[in-house]
């Protein structure tokens, strides 16, 4: 409840709660008697305002079947005002009038890619679509959520799939009410904040996987403080990534003018075409950084001080506590430090650097290096090694798959499940290991957050994005078998993160 309030304040709270006593009827049970008299081949999706069914007509043709719930019926009024529109936009597809509700052509659609670049052509899309919708006085705010309301075309073009009523607004007159009543405040009426913030969640659900963009869309449709909320939150997740670019442009349009989104469409597109594009995720996470006359301290994703020729790690407790996995770390140098052939490191994805100088600092490892693909952390680490003068730790900007030194010892740390298909596009195990076993001649330390790892399964699940093989402990270890004649256990953070030290020599 005071989650709630905080989202969505009271107002919005009350609205919430009038609609789960008094709002539209059970949906699943109408929908079943509804959709019994149809033979249909199989079921598309469901959702508050119905399902879809994939029906078989009389004349052999395939039709997409909405069976609309009674919200979604109750919206119908706006589809049936919206069906000369659809006729005439090549974005949408002509719906005829059915007793359970509505029905369109069936065509072989593919969900939208969610990689940075396909997702900026994607919204390009849908900022045309917009444009040609607003110059016909309408504007549609649902793009979807779990799944996108829109699908592509072979040829990688863009088609509408939910014409329910309550995903469009009318922009210039107050459109036909739905016929029961409705608490969505936002769903209602047009609100320029309320459609930008679409967009904005939009992007974060898709092109970022953030899963808490789905409950502040929902916080969002039921007034103005879930729409303030909504705002705040998308613009401090969006800041470091490649969208933070159109941020102010989608803050500063007016959904009702064509104009504005062609200029949206333009800039999506010109920033898709930019080579310089840093696929970022995620803004770097560095508290401070305070350099002493010989010391240093860091505060960030991971948190140490170097002082002379000392290093410690401080602890958060969490699931990638820098004190812990420096024991583990610390464990495995001083296993190798005997041996002739260990002689230099890479860590992949080395963040703040905490463990290419503990290999630095502790171990005189003569050359050390990080890489990560967010510049920001490199900056820091080339900072405080320059600061320290310790000239056998180099950090430099990369990506992993991009990667080809050969070292020693290879770490990679709180990564694979990022390289699944977050940041890299392997949606394979198999293809991580390889290229993480093509980076040393002798041993790799990883850890591997398995598939009930909180952050794993958000990662690895992401919509739009490769999955060509399970990302599981099992497939994970069978890789691992195939690329190193041994693989011990190093180490857990928690039940759910496993640290390996493979080497290839038995
Ligand atoms: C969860 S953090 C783990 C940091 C560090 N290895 C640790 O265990 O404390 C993941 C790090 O990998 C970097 N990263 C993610 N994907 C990457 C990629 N494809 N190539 C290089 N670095 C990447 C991120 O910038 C971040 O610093």
């Amino acid at each position: 409840m005071l989650q709630a309030i905080k989202r969505m304040g009271v107002a919005g709270t009350l609205r919430l709660a009038l609609e789960g006593r008094l709002g539209a009827g059970p949906v699943i049970q109408d929908l079943e008697s509804r959709k019994s008299g149809l033979q249909y081949i199989r079921e598309l999706g469901r959702g508050k305002d119905g399902l879809s069914l994939l029906v078989r007509e009389s004349d052999d043709s395939l039709r997409v079947h909405k069976i609309l719930s009674d919200y979604g019926r109750s919206f119908l009024v706006r589809t049936l005002e919206l069906f000369p529109v659809f006729e005439k936009l090549d974005w949408f597809f002509p719906l005829r009038k059915e007793e359970h509700g509505f029905s369109y052509p069936w065509e072989e659609l593919e969900p939208p890619a969610g990689y940075t670049r396909d997702f900026l052509g994607v919204v390009d899309q849908v900022c045309r679509m917009q444009m040609e919708l607003v110059a016909e006085g309408w504007v549609y705010w649902d793009l979807g959520s779990g799944h996108s309301n829109y699908l592509m075309t072979r040829d990688g073009a863009l088609r509408v799939i939910d014409y329910g009523g309550n995903a469009f607004l009318p922009l210039h007159h107050a459109g036909p009410r739905p016929a029961l009543p409705c608490w969505r405040a936002n769903v209602l009426s047009y609100n320029a904040e309320f459609v930008r913030l679409q967009l904005l969640l939009h992007i974060c659900e898709f092109a970022l996987g953030e899963l808490h963009a789905r409950t502040l869309r929902m916080a969002s449709q039921y007034g103005a403080t879930g729409v303030r909320r909504g705002i705040d939150w998308t613009q401090r997740r969006l800041r470091g990534t490649p969208w933070e670019q159109l941020t102010p442009v989608i803050l500063q349009m007016d959904p009702r003018r064509p104009d504005d989104w062609r200029t949206l469409a333009e800039q999506a597109a010109a920033l898709a075409q930019d080579d310089s594009l840093a696929d970022l995720q995620e803004e770097a996470d560095i508290d401070s950084v305070e350099l002493r006359e010989k010391g240093v301290t860091v505060e960030g994703y991971q948190a140490y001080s170097i002082d002379g020729k000392e290093i410690a790690f401080a602890s958060k407790g969490n699931l990638w506590d820098t004190r812990q996995k420096a024991e583990i770390v610390d464990t495995v140098l001083s296993k190798l430090r005997s041996a002739p052939e260990f002689r230099s490191m890479l860590d992949i994805g080395s963040n703040l650097g905490a463990y290419v100088f503990l290999a630095g600092v502790r171990y005189d490892l003569p050359r050390c290096i990080g890489v990560d693909y967010n510049g920001k952390y490199i900056e820091t680490c080339t900072r405080i090694a320059d600061h320290m003068g310790l000239s056998n730790c180099q950090f430099r900007v990369g990506r992993f798959s991009e990667e080809d030194e050969r070292v020693s010892l290879t770490l990679a740390l709180g990564l694979v499940h990022h390289l699944y298909q977050r940041t890299e596009t392997f949606g394979s195990l198999g293809d991580i290991v390889a290229h993480l076993a093509s980076t040393c001649t002798h041993w790799l330390l990883v850890e591997f957050p398995d598939e009930n790892d909180n952050k794993a399964g958000k990662w690895t699940r992401m919509p739009g994005r490769a999955s060509h093989s399970p990302y599981t402990k099992a497939e994970f270890e069978a890789r691992l078998g195939e690329h190193f004649a041994r693989v011990e256990a190093a180490g857990n953070i928690g039940p759910t993160r496993h640290f390996y030290l493979c080497s290839k020599q038995a």
